[in-house]
């Protein structure tokens, strides 16, 4: 064995884990992004290079390993356990009172409060301070593993980090919870409902969901994190208090939240529940409450356990924003993919400021689980900016006129047989010629993720397609002047208008036209994946499922799903008549011309933008060539900025930096003259 490799390789990653701690868990990069990517391409090189040579904690397995066939079960080495709920300050002052006399004693108590993560509790197990086994809390006992996914999160330290030399336990198991950042949330349900897929109620569910892939790299694309909150084996940690555990944990490289406080008496520990519940809407992350530990792990101790909680710690949720109302009857709709789900219309209520009209039942499991039914009163909820959700049924309220909910075994707009596909919740409509499918297609291809044709919202595309002037998508193109100035509500102005609008996206780009033909599970950021690595339309068309799925970010279901769209006749007849009529597909640039089109270029973000998500601009950015940074400093070229652009922007314009727009930022991208 080559002593320099195994010694550069140690470098790597001993600079790669510095790094990644700078940044995921103290928000402090010290150096570029593109500089961190060039030494974790360099590892992954490497690595590839000398398969024999991947250590447990390479930073490599952040990307995601091989897919695993089920989960294994992983035993805890204490129980897992949960918390009381308390929703009061009486109820917190009779906590207080429990544990003083539990304890016996009258001396003051010191707590600790931490915010209440709403997400997901892991036990990640520390093996000469490298992370050995991760896994969920199952039944408190015996949980599930997953190590491969955890691995994927890339605030959770794989090995941990020992400053000033300090002693790191032979095992350490460190408990905590990973979540999805509201952001994150956002962008993937937005992706999924791009893709025909049902979205995510809630973080926590998706969060779950995420972790519970057997696919790794799938957990990998998704923006988890965590936030350490005690240890299993306390003994190991020599911390006299809660306080200094999470100190010690820090030290070791653990993201602890930084909203976590010592209180000293009980009007503290209120007045701080206040202020978390004033500003839990302005968080990055949703939380439900409060959590408050007795500070001292001797007393901690003492006061022990029930079988299913601590005596030390309780849980003081926050109040939900919730409300009942009524079912008034429940309606199946027809996606695009031919998806079809249950939408409750629900008698109209207000909860936390908004009218409540519907809510998603998402499918058959979830309605059976919750026992609903038609008239039932039911308690709905709003969390944040989420879906509206039902919560359950207030059965006491039922009076023998409710009536199940049947499921169509026919799709409800063609007629056809629904079918349910093994493994999934959904059921579908599997007829092509389906008329509400092929509406919600239609819609979709003129629509903001599809060529975004001005006056060809939802709306219009429905009249027109009510009318028979729009049946297939090349009929777009072959729309007539006169007929349209007929259409109720039109005009010669906007039939010219809308003409004029189709003619304009006549000549467009292979990844806008992919991902405006709604395939399902081809989405933008897998429409431009494959436009960069396809000159035209007809090699992706002739693209075998290995070919596809060799493109990084492609898996098996997309390339699968891609062969059967293009094999397909219609499909085919369907894109040769396009071209009959004179759309012109422009090649994106190759993966060789757009690598060094930013070259040299290093961007930062600022502010909120409106059409990319963080992580898709920097990977385009990447993608071309050039650097991200995530702070001013004299390399940074670019800087785009979104909305509520803060101090970045200011300082961008004093050091004189080019200041793009996100909408620049996309003409740049795309390769036409920014103008
Ligand atoms: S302490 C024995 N601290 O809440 C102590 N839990 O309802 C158990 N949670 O399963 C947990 N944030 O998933 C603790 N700061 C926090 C927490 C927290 C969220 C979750 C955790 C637990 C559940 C109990």
């Amino acid at each position: 064995m080559d002593q320099g490799t195994v010694d550069r390789l140690e470098h790597l990653r001993e600079q790669i884990r510095f790094h990644a701690h700078r940044y995921y868990v103290l928000d402090d990069p010290v150096i570029a992004d593109g500089e961190y990517d060039a030494l974790f391409r360099e590892l992954l090189e490497l690595e590839a290079a000398h398969p024999e040579l991947v250590t447990p904690d390479s930073p490599s397995h952040r990307v995601g390993g091989p897919p695993l066939d089920a989960f294994a079960p992983a035993e805890h080495v204490s129980p897992m356990l949960s918390l009381d709920n308390i929703f009061s300050a009486g109820e917190f002052a009779a906590f207080k009172e429990r544990v003083r006399r539990y304890l016996k004693t009258d001396e003051p108590l010191r707590f600790v409060t931490e915010p209440k993560l709403d997400g997901l509790a892991v036990d990640l197990v520390y093996r000469q301070g490298v992370l050995a086994v991760g896994s969920t809390r199952g039944d408190g006992l015996v949980g599930e593993n997953i190590t491969a996914q955890l691995k994927t999160v890339a605030s959770i330290p794989l090995k941990l980090l020992a400053p000033d030399g300090a002693a790191i336990p032979e095992e350490l198991v460190v408990r905590g919870e990973v979540f999805l950042p509201r952001q994150g949330f956002a962008q993937l349900n937005r992706q999924r409902e791009r893709e025909g897929e049902a979205p995510f109620a809630n973080p926590r569910n998706a969060a779950a969901g995420s972790l519970r892939q057997l696919d790794p790299k799938i957990t990998a694309r998704r923006p988890l994190a965590f936030y350490v909150y005690g240890v299993g084996n306390p003994e190991v940690v020599a911390a006299p208090g809660q306080e200094a555990l999470l100190a010690q944990l820090g030290r070791f490289g653990f993201p602890v939240n930084t909203l976590i406080r010592v209180c000293r008496d009980r009007e503290e520990v209120e007045a701080r529940y206040q202020h978390l519940m004033a500003i839990r809407h302005e968080l990055e992350y949703e939380i439900d409450g409060m959590v408050v530990k007795v500070d001292d792990m001797g007393l901690q101790q003492r006061l022990g356990a029930t079988a299913r909680a601590p005596r030390w710690a309780v849980a003081w949720k926050f109040p939900a924003v919730q409300a009942t109302t009524v079912i008034e009857a429940v309606e199946f709709q027809v996606g695009r993919t031919g998806a079809v789900t249950p939408v409750a219309h629900l008698r109209p209520v207000e909860v936390n400021g908004a009218v409540v009209r519907r809510a998603t039942l998402h499918n058959r499991d979830e309605i059976e689980r919750k026992d609903l039914r038609v008239h039932d009163t039911v308690l709905v909820q709003r969390a944040g900016d989420v879906i509206p959700e039902i919560v359950k049924v207030i059965v006491e309220q039922r009076n023998g006129r409710e009536q199940p909910i049947v499921f169509p075994t026919a799709c409800p707009e063609c007629g056809d047989p629904l079918l349910a596909a093994a493994g999934e919740a959904v059921i579908r409509c599997g007829n092509r010629y389906c008329p509400a499918q092929n509406l919600q297609k239609l819609i979709h291809f003129a629509g903001k993720s599809g060529l975004d044709i001005e006056g060809l919202g939802k709306k219009n595309v429905e009249q027109l397609v009510n009318e028979g002037l729009i049946r297939t998508i090349p009929d777009f193109f072959r729309l007539d002047a006169d007929r349209l100035a007929r259409l109720d509500g039109w005009g010669e102005k906007s039939a010219e208008n809308v003409l004029a609008a189709v003619a304009a996206r006549k000549t467009l780009g292979l990844a806008q036209l992919i991902g405006a033909l709604g395939i399902r599970h081809v989405g933008e950021v897998t429409a431009g994946l494959l436009a960069r690595r396809f000159a035209d339309l007809q090699q992706l068309m002739t693209a075998d499922k290995e070919q596809l799925q060799h493109i990084e970010g492609i898996g098996e279901q997309t390339a699968e799903s891609l062969c059967a769209y293009f094999e397909d006749q219609e499909n085919r007849e369907m894109i040769a008549q396009l071209a009959d009529l004179g759309v012109v597909v422009l090649a994106e640039m190759t993966e060789e011309t757009s690598r060094t089109s930013l070259d040299g270029r290093v961007f930062l973000f600022t502010g909120t933008l409106q059409t990319l998500s963080r992580d898709e601009a920097k990977q385009l950015v990447k993608a071309h060539g050039g650097q991200v940074a995530t702070s001013i400093s004299q390399r940074v070229t670019d800087v785009v900025v979104g909305d509520k652009a803060g101090s970045k922007k200011r300082k961008a314009e004093e050091l004189g930096l080019a200041i793009l727009s996100e909408e620049a930022f996309l003409v740049l991208i795309s390769g036409e003259s920014a103008g």
